[in-house]
């Protein structure tokens, strides 16, 4: 376990479950969090060596900093959970970086806490895409037979080659205690300007989103000098679209991991309808 414990009350606030308790989860931290699901702990020089540093900025810890990533094509993946005693409000501060594709990533946590979750990126986040930021939230404990504990775990989605969501901090404060203003790695700004502005793109224009049998004029569409191919997923009865760099699978459908993958080759080729029985 790597949890950071941040206040010197900590230990004795567990044992009574009345105080309030600090949980930092910093860069590696995240390694707990993995279990059987596609995120992976990456250096940010391991980020540069894939050249996804196009996509993602230098980190607020630094230029060799870790963070807790999900990338390209994968279906909805889901962390293992910890549990932590709290009676009373929890606030939640991460510090994360969104795409401009429709990936998803949450912070999921267990009833009977609010029954809706830390939104990091998504269409309903209202993050900014391409930079470094923080988010601080509180959830109430809205059971009338009264809050002990909270089970959190992480959930992503991320929808096409070049998709990338990453987390490189969580504060957690339990017991409706305020988070302290002071963060040890972490500057708390989404001031970050060096984003990487990604131009449309002059190659494949083709849908980007998850879990949408259905294409209307409002559905999410991506354009960008690397995609040669769109491609229409089927994961179990969910669908995703999105762009690939592949160019020799035009028209065929591959299955791999469980997984079938429909590449096609014209703009916005990846529009069908389906509908799941
Ligand atoms: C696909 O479904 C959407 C929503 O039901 C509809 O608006 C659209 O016209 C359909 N497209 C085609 C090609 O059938
Ligand atoms: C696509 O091209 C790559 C590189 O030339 C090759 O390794 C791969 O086997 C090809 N795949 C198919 C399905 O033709």
């Amino acid at each position: 376990m790597n949890w950071v414990i941040a206040s010197s009350f900590t230990l004795l606030s567990i044992a009574t479950l009345c105080n309030a308790a600090i949980y930092e989860i910093d860069q590696e931290g995240f390694a707990d969090f993995i279990d059987n699901s596609q995120f992976e702990v990456l250096s940010y020089d391991e980020i540069i060596e894939i050249g996804y540093d196009r996509y993602v900025p230098t980190p607020p810890a630094g230029q060799h900093s870790s963070a807790f990533y999900l990338k390209d094509a994968v279906a909805p993946q889901y962390t293992n959970s910890h549990t932590f005693a709290s009676s009373g409000a929890v606030t939640f501060e991460a510090t994360y970086f969104c795409d401009n594709t429709i990936s998803e990533f949450e912070v999921r946590f267990s009833y009977p806490w609010q029954d809706h979750f830390l939104v990091l990126c998504g269409p309903t986040s209202g993050s900014t895409p391409g930079v470094w930021q923080t988010k601080t939230k509180n959830f109430y404990c809205v059971s009338a037979q009264g809050c002990s504990k909270i089970d959190i775990w992480l959930y992503g989605i991320t929808v096409s080659p070049g998709a990338i969501v990453g987390l490189q901090h969580l504060r957690i404060a339990t017991n409706g205690s305020p988070l302290p203003t002071t963060t040890t790695s972490s500057p708390n700004t989404a001031t970050t300007t060096n984003a990487p502005t990604e131009p449309a793109g002059q190659g494949l224009n083709c849908y980007s989103c998850a879990n949408c049998p259905y294409v209307d004029h409002n559905t999410n569409h991506l354009q960008r000098d690397e995609y040669h191919t769109c491609v229409l997923t089927f994961f179990g009865s969910t669908i995703i679209r999105g762009g690939s760099t592949e160019e020799n699978y035009s028209g065929d459908c591959l299955m791999h991991d469980g997984v079938m993958d429909c590449y096609c080759h014209s703009h916005l080729c990846n529009g069908q309808n389906i509908t799941v029985s």
